[in-house]
């Protein structure tokens, strides 16, 4: 359900589905902005060329069973796949025609002990495999976690060859048993942070810290206030912390339904765990905070389901993340992307703590002043009286089990979406940005993804003062999965599980589950013949070029070209005749239509 706001009385709760609707419909007809179709809607023929990956060897080969594919990581020039039972490893270089095929394929299934444990506890034979749930690059090599028929392993293996060194160690806290959970990992400073969960039933959510030289740490357990029903999004590493995104169910609203709020939650990643009567072996500086994405108007509307992030990017001299969000699956379908600013973010950490004095009260702020010293949340070390989190008072350490919720939301960048999406059919839900975009890199282009496979491509223009941006343009609009290809085609199978840029090749790896789509970043053959609609494109990668075509630009590219990005003018120029359909030429050195 959509949640408008924090503070209705218990009367009011009665009414609130009905406030609901009128907000939506008075919203959706004036506080929402403008939704412009694409300027470029992408014909199929197109797309149905778009080499794929299906876990083939060469063309000859015969694949018997669908893939089920989990996760992709690229390493320069190398696409690593983890899918179910198997490993592959693709020359991203490599590529010739419509199909891309694996260099080198490892299998690693459960054996036949672990599988038929799993069928006894009752699960079915499909889940009772390995899924390549954690897919890392470390060192040379790789590391790697898979379900293992809900008895989760972990391993190093080489990159080149796909041999797996050493013994497997437990996969436990770092790899959930279940491949239909969510679950995040990386590697910062040598240790390896996760969220997951740790055991078969999916109780018990965690954020963990092991392997590295540091003590292995964890969050509470079987506490709501820490976490209710997670789903871990994404970790990036951003100074002396890590920061992970999820939603989760919301304890701070008194409300009779469950509501769904999306959080960053951070942690020190030196942390070394409390001292022996609170908090030992767990995080003394975990804290958490609500993202705020949502649309002004007389009653705030809200985008609660967090998706996907960004990594963290440099933009206009700030780092900021990106995250795409949604409404709740019950709700008026929308989808938004929103900015958020690091250092605003981490600034939030600095406020005041939320409260509930006991379970029936409502949630109010803690005062400042009666915080314990040393302020609560942060990290021991340098800059600090404590050189060590061992060392923090009893009385601190209660207070960060008790209080780990922030009072004030993240606010997003300029206090609205960048992007928003309502009353289409799909949901967004997966981005990738090119902060370098055209032949100046100086553009900056926003991919998203849908639940249906759909791609749209964005142009994102930077308001004056250089913080948001309102104009953005949606340059194109193309169907990514492809139907013809990928086999069975149903809502699973169009679930697009990431979205990669790979600059070098300029295109956008697509992982489905049972396909990898490589699609150019952009298709400005479709333009050529036509100065008009080169320029009306507004496309950053497309230019007007000597001989009449328009042409991909190449970063740092000499070539003269006209482009008009900013506007699209194309008032003095002269109409085209229809000759569109049928141009479908191949680009001059065949670099996009790969
Ligand atoms: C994996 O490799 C790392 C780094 O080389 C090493 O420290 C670690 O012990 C290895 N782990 C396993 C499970 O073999
Ligand atoms: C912290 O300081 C104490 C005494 O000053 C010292 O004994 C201890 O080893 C230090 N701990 C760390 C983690 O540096
Ligand atoms: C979210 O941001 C809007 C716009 O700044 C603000 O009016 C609203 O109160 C915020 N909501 C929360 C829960 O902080
Ligand atoms: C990108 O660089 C080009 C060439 O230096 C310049 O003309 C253009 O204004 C720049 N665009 C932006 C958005 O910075």
């Amino acid at each position: 359900m959509v949640t408008a706001m924090t503070t209705l009385s218990p009367p009011l709760l009665l009414l609130l589905p009905m406030l609901l609707m009128c907000g939506l419909l008075h919203l959706a007809s004036t506080a929402f902005p403008e939704e412009p179709g694409p300027l470029n809607s992408i014909p199929s023929e197109v797309v149905r060329r778009h080499p794929v990956f299906l876990g083939r060897a060469h063309r000859s080969s015969l694949r018997l069973e669908p893939l089920h594919i989990q996760r992709i990581l690229k390493v320069n020039r190398t696409l690593y796949i983890g899918a179910r039972d198997d490993l592959f490893r693709v020359e991203l270089d490599n590529v010739m025609g419509d199909e891309m095929f694996y260099s080198k394929k490892r299998t690693w299934e459960s054996n036949k002990n672990d599988i038929r444990v799993c069928r006894m506890k009752g699960k079915h034979e499909d889940e009772c495999r390995n899924f390549i749930r954690v897919l890392l690059s470390r060192q040379d090599g790789l590391f790697v976690c898979g379900t293992n028929a809900f008895n989760p392993l972990c391993a190093n293996y080489t990159g080149d060859t796909l041999e797996m060194l050493g013994d497997p160690v437990s996969g436990m806290a770092r790899c959930p048993y279940d491949p239909k959970h969510a679950n995040v990992a990386i590697f910062a400073e040598g240790n390896l942070f996760t969220a997951t969960v740790t055991d078969f039933l999916a109780i018990d959510a965690v954020i963990y810290r092991s392997l590295g030289d540091s003590p292995a740490l964890r969050t509470v357990k079987h506490d709501s206030k820490w976490f209710r029903e997670p789903y871990f999004i994404s970790a990036v590493e951003w100074g002396p912390h890590i920061y992970f995104f999820f939603r989760e169910i919301a304890m701070e609203f008194n409300y009779l339904e469950k509501v769904m709020v999306s959080r960053v939650a951070r942690v020190c990643k030196r942390d070394l765990g409390g001292s022996q009567r609170v908090l030992e072996k767990q995080w003394t500086s975990f804290v958490k905070a609500r993202l705020n994405c949502s649309v002004p108007g007389d009653s705030h509307f809200y985008f609660n389901m967090l998706h996907s992030t960004s990594p963290v990017i440099r933009m206009h001299g700030r780092d900021i993340i990106l995250g795409v969000f949604s409404t709740p699956s019950n709700s008026i379908p929308g989808s938004a992307v929103c900015a958020f600013d690091m250092e605003q973010l981490a600034g939030v950490f600095d406020g005041r703590f939320k409260e509930q004095k006991s379970p029936e009260s409502i949630w109010t702020p803690f005062p400042d002043e009666l915080l314990p010293k040393p302020r609560p949340g942060g990290c021991a070390g340098p800059g600090s009286k404590y050189n060590s989190s061992n060392s923090f008072p009893d009385e601190m350490l209660t207070f960060v089990k008790t209080h780990p919720l922030m009072d004030e939301a993240v606010p997003s960048l300029g206090q609205r979406p960048w992007i928003v999406r309502t009353m289409v059919r799909y949901q967004l839900n997966k981005m990738v940005v090119d902060t370098e975009a055209g032949p100046y890199r100086n553009r900056t282009v926003l991919f998203l993804g849908s639940s249906r496979g759909t791609i749209l491509k964005f142009l994102i223009l930077p308001n004056s003062d250089n913080t948001v941006t309102s104009g953005n343009i949606l340059l194109e609009e193309l169907e990514g999965f492809n139907a013809d290809k990928c086999g069975e085609d149903s809502p699973q199978a169009r679930q697009l599980l990431s979205l990669i840029l790979d600059r070098p090749s300029h295109t956008l790896l697509l992982a489905f589950p049972s396909c990898v789509v490589r699609v150019p970043v952009a298709r400005c053959q479709l333009y050529s013949r036509c100065m008009k609609n080169c320029i009306a494109s507004r496309d950053p990668y497309c230019g007007w070029t000597r001989g009449s075509t328009c042409s991909f630009l190449r970063p740092g590219t000499r070539i003269p070209f006209e482009q008009d990005v900013e506007q699209g003018n194309t008032s003095h120029l002269g109409d085209c005749d229809g000759l569109l359909q049928e141009s479908f030429i191949e680009e001059p050195d065949g670099l996009v239509s790969l």
